[in-house]
């Protein structure tokens, strides 16, 4: 049966979700805490994974062990295209991990784990019905590429760098990990970053600021994607 799983990293980023479930159920998966229950008439499964890739992976198979057969993840990133303002939202197309280099070897390009591809591809369908609910919400919404590495950025030249080496919008510290598990799993993932922060030296208190507001806009959204259907049975 198909069943849209719901990923955070950190608890503002999934409480407002949890709350809104009716009959919620938790347990550990995988050392993650993964909730059941009802949103809108369709059932769903929430995790937090905590911060960063490795945390991300997990929580994507734990989700995939709950029953999910799609994932959407949702939070905040920071902006480092040239015209994402904070407020705004970026959904990926694809996702890329910043961090890695094993280019001194030959045959990888920074940024590619070997053997793998250099960015894994969002599920179009479910990416479409992210960034529709989320400009049904009135915010500006970017599609393009997202870099995830296990780093804060808060540092305009270091942003600048990412952006160009990888031509991506936005920066956070999971997204890529879920997307590069979720195809192992063979699972359709999207991402959805709010943006609190421009990844410069305003980071370090942008970013807790807009904690404040992270929690009601992923539930808006999360909300208006299954209330638009169950596309989630729909993507392959
Ligand atoms: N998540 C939100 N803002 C971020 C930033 N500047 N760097 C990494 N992850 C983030």
């Amino acid at each position: 049966m198909a069943m849209l799983g719901v990923l955070g990293a950190m608890t503002v980023e999934v409480e407002a979700v949890l709350a809104a479930l009716t009959v919620p159920r938790t347990e550990r998966l995988l050392g993650c805490p993964v909730t059941r229950g009802r949103l809108a008439g369709e059932d769903l499964v929430v995790a937090k994974s905590g911060v960063g890739k490795v945390n991300a992976a997990l929580a994507t198979a734990a989700l995939a062990r709950a029953g999910a057969t799609a994932v959407v993840f949702t939070g905040m990133a920071g902006g480092i295209g040239a015209d994402v303002h904070i407020g705004d939202a970026v959904v990926a197309t694809d996702l890329v991990q910043h961090d890695v280099d094993a280019s001194a070897f030959g045959g990888t390009l920074p940024g590619q784990v070997p053997g793998e591809p250099l960015a894994w591809d969002a599920d179009v369908a479910l990416a479409a019905a992210l960034a529709e609910a989320a400009s049904g919400l009135g915010a500006t919404v970017h599609r393009g590429r997202i870099a995830s590495g296990d780093q804060f950025i808060a540092d305009h030249a270091r942003a600048a760098a990412i952006a160009s080496a990888f031509d991506a919008l936005a920066v956070e510290m999971e997204g890529a990990a879920a997307a590069q598990a979720a195809a192992r799993l063979r699972l359709p993932v999207a991402v959805l970053r709010w943006i609190s922060d421009t990844a410069n030296d305003e980071a370090v208190t942008d970013f807790p600021a807009f904690c404040a507001r992270v929690a009601a806009l992923d539930l808006a959204v999360v909300q208006a994607l299954v209330t638009r259907g169950p596309i989630w049975a729909h993507v392959d």
